[in-house]
């Protein structure tokens, strides 16, 4: 007979949770889930002080745009504020189907599916397609929300090494050639701030007939024709990618992700992913200011243009001091320290100096990288900059 629960006795997940360390850091150093009283443009307000807000995925500044801010009150007063369910138990909405077709459109796919969070979106993205005996090769350094996916489809897991093809041809030379074989990767790697070498995986896929699923969360908006995302930007308009996933997050200026491909994919998805099928759809003010900054971005592409300039800006800056950016190529650019130590007091000099910028170490990044990750956006100005410029070499001589 089992021994009654002896009082005074603590639970084993309450023990855990106390003894956790990462908690007690994060507890003791406040660094993460910092509260912003405000915000505005790229400035943000903490404590009552006014910051520059350095680590925004905002890419294209586009959350405060009037015609943004406006689609969204218009929807939530014509919608109300919810979706009420999932789609399966009480339907789509106009507003879904409108904006899956239009964002097909702009990234040259046949249709899309729009969930509630990118999160979901590239979980369902593979485990809408991966299952238990298929084999999936992922770049080491992915999101976390592939790995969720690929977890969930109970598949076999091979990673190769972050952007390298010749590692992924050599793992895939060793595999049983009847295997369902998925490959996984991202077009800009927010961490790293690389872009996918996407040609030449596209070409190892046909060789090795695998199916091929790209997360271009942080390319949408950024690289190609107008942002259409990294297939444009290599040229490759033409569907070669069997599945694209993303996120409203990122340069979107909403919440909410997408999933991709061509329409007898879609719908096989819709079967098959249980992320996407039973959560509740995306909300109606989410999908109008989704919708809008997609229109914003074809109309206005002066937004796109300023946020490469600030890029070039930027880099120069961090150059001129010798900072290590992991050969970033992108508006997300890491300051790479190399220790948690290094990377905290640097962290705390920008902060000390009104830079708001976010910390990421060690099992995180791998050993070595540990990082500030810094992301530039179209509302950075001139005047940002200088400040931006003079808090980096501050922190370089409290720091380094
Ligand atoms: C590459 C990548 N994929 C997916 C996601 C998830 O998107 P969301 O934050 O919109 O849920 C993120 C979010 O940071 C991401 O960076």
């Amino acid at each position: 007979m089992k021994r009654p629960f002896q009082r005074g006795k603590q639970n084993p997940i309450r023990r855990r949770a106390k003894k956790c360390t990462i908690t007690s850091l994060r507890l003791k150093y406040p660094v993460y889930y910092t509260t912003l009283e405000n915000q505005e443009g790229s400035h943000v307000w903490m404590d009552g002080r006014e910051m520059i807000m350095l680590s925004s995925n905002d890419y294209l500044g586009l959350t405060h745009h009037p015609k943004v801010v406006a689609a969204g009150m218009q929807a939530l007063e014509t919608w109300g504020s919810s979706s009420t369910g999932a789609r399966l138990a009480n339907g789509s909405r106009s507003y879904h189907d409108a904006l899956e077709e239009k964002l097909a459109y702009f990234i040259g796919a046949e249709t899309c599916h729009v969930n509630t969070a990118g999160y979901i979106a590239c979980m369902s993205a593979i485990c809408g397609f991966a299952q238990r005996g298929d084999l999936v090769l992922a770049d080491k350094n992915i999101h976390s929300s592939l790995w969720s996916g690929i977890n969930l489809s109970g598949a076999k897991l091979e990673r190769f090494s972050h952007n390298n093809p010749a590692d992924l041809e050599d793992a895939l030379r060793h595999e049983d050639t009847d295997t369902a074989k998925l490959l996984v990767f991202e077009g800009i790697y927010s961490m790293e701030g690389h872009i996918c070498p996407l040609p030449q995986f596209l070409e190892i896929a046909k060789v090795h007939d695998c199916f091929t699923i790209l997360d271009d969360a942080h390319a949408l908006g950024v690289l190609g024709k107008q942002g259409r995302g990294t297939a444009s930007h290599f040229g490759l308009d033409d569907r070669q990618v069997d599945i694209t996933c993303g996120s409203f997050s990122k340069s979107l200026a909403s919440i909410g992700g997408f999933i991709a491909g061509d329409r007898s994919l879609i719908e096989y998805m819709k079967s098959h992913a249980k992320p996407s099928i039973f959560s509740a759809a995306l909300p109606p003010a989410q999908v109008a200011c989704a919708s809008a900054a997609l229109d914003v971005l074809q109309d206005e592409p002066e937004h796109l243009q300023r946020l490469w300039d600030n890029v070039e800006t930027y880099n120069s800056i961090l150059k001129d001091l010798d900072l290590d950016t992991w050969g970033s190529e992108t508006p997300a650019i890491p300051i790479v320290l190399g220790s948690k130590e290094r990377a905290y007091y640097f962290w705390k000099a920008l902060q000390e100096k009104g830079i708001f910028t976010v910390i990421s170490v060690a099992p995180g990044v791998p050993p070595g990288k540990d990082l500030i990750r810094t992301a530039v956006s179209a509302r950075h100005s001139k005047e940002d900059f200088e400040q931006i410029a003079e808090a980096l070499q501050y922190a370089v001589k409290k720091a380094l």
